[in-house]
């Protein structure tokens, strides 16, 4: 295949920026692999909301169901954090990914030499540091149902519902099972199985699913554990398999073990389609200043290209153009150091253009 529709939903704050620069380096692997794409753009998140009041409307929905992959932005921001949790901008994110049936969000995240003295870790420790957060995307409390917020005995009262269905559980153990015979063939299931029911059931599945791959090293490891393991001997990990909000958090601590968030892309699989999106959020500090690292929604685009356009080679000519321009000493204001270069958005993504 050599044309591909792809929904573009730049979202809010950085998301519009960020966008841009990975739009900037797809234009040339296009014309450098000779693939064409056509681009749709979706309203969604607070932008969606001032313009339509929904942060999801049906026509966004419409274009990314009609794509062949689908390229976020981020979304989010002050100007509509108090609006009910099923009308906030990140509730329009959460109803793409369960329309889509997204239930497969993968993290990477691994240490760029280069900015090993970015890592708030000892680089001895972070050094060679290669690890995939295998996140499930489309249950646990995120959807569980009952939920909600109401008046009990006279005081307020918020809930929800940590659920996981035992098929949910098993197609993400499949996942991780699959990537870690990829790699180095660990790993680690993340849960807190001493205290909650669904985390029972998630072991036991996971266990049985492993019945399958008995090749691949299984190591189950409580959440509170793994979260300080991580920063420990972060280098012992391969692939981190964990539910939808053990993995929100985990993933985020991930990035900063790297040296930024805002160096960490993700692709979030299901049975038909793919979603592409770096895993920060809109950064409205930093918003409208033009200094975000393009990197992580740089990096989503490249593995868009391996995962969904089948380019590995492309994949890695991105990847390769982004640890050159790291080498050559250029950053952006979250990784620099005393010494490197600081360049804004548009300065290191045509660094990162001359490169490839
Ligand atoms: P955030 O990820 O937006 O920002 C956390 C910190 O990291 C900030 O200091 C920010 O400046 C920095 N950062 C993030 N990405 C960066 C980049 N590319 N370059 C440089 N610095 C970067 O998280 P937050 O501040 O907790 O949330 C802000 C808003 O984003 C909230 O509304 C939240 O709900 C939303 N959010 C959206 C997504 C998403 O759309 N997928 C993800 C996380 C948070
Ligand atoms: C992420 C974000 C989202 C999540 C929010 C914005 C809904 O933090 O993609 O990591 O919690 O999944
Ligand atoms: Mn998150």
């Amino acid at each position: 295949k050599k044309h591909f529709k792809i929904a573009v939903l730049p979202g809010d704050g950085i998301g519009p920026e960020i966008i841009e620069s990975a739009l900037k380096v797809l234009d040339v692997i296009s014309k450098k692999y000779g693939i064409t794409f056509e681009y749709k753009h979706g309203l969604v998140g607070g932008a969606a909301i001032d313009e339509t009041g929904d942060p999801l409307p049906p026509e966004t929905l419409k274009i990314c169901k009609e794509s062949d992959a689908v390229l976020f932005g981020a979304v989010g921001g002050e100007k509509w954090d108090n609006l009910p949790t099923d009308k906030r901008p990140e509730k329009g994110l959460l109803r793409i990914r369960k329309e889509l049936e997204l239930f497969a969000n993968i993290r990477p995240a691994k240490a760029y030499a280069p900015l090993l003295s970015s890592s708030p870790l000892k680089e001895e420790v972070i050094k060679g540091v290669d690890l995939v957060v295998l996140r499930e995307l489309t249950g646990d409390v995120y959807f569980g149902e009952p939920r909600g917020r109401e008046v009990r005995n006279g005081e307020r009262v918020g809930y929800n519902t940590m659920i996981y269905y035992e098929h949910e559980i098993k197609r993400i153990a499949k996942v991780a099972f699959e990537m870690a015979r990829n790699r180095r063939k660990k790993v680690t299931s993340v849960d807190k199985a001493n205290v909650l029911e669904v985390s029972g059931l998630w072991r036991e599945v996971v266990n049985e699913v492993h019945a399958d791959y008995l090749d691949v090293d299984l190591e189950h490891m409580y959440v509170d554990n793994c979260a300080m393991q991580l920063i420990r001997r972060p280098k012992d990990f391969d692939v981190i398999v964990t539910g939808n909000i053990f993995g929100d958090i985990i993933s985020d601590e991930a990035g900063a073990l790297t040296g930024s968030l805002g160096m960490l892309p993700s692709a979030s699989i299901g049975e038909r389609y793919a979603f592409y999106e770096p895993i920060h959020g809109s950064a409205p500090d930093i918003a409208g200043k033009g200094i975000a690292n393009p990197i992580a929604t740089i990096l989503s685009a490249a593995m868009m290209l391996e995962i969904t356009c089948k380019l590995p080679q492309a994949a890695r000519d991105i990847e390769k153009a982004v640890e050159k321009v790291l080498e050559d000493d250029y950053r952006t204001a979250d990784i620099w150091s005393p010494g490197t270069k600081k360049v804004n958005t548009a300065e290191m993504t045509e660094e990162i253009i001359k490169r490839l």
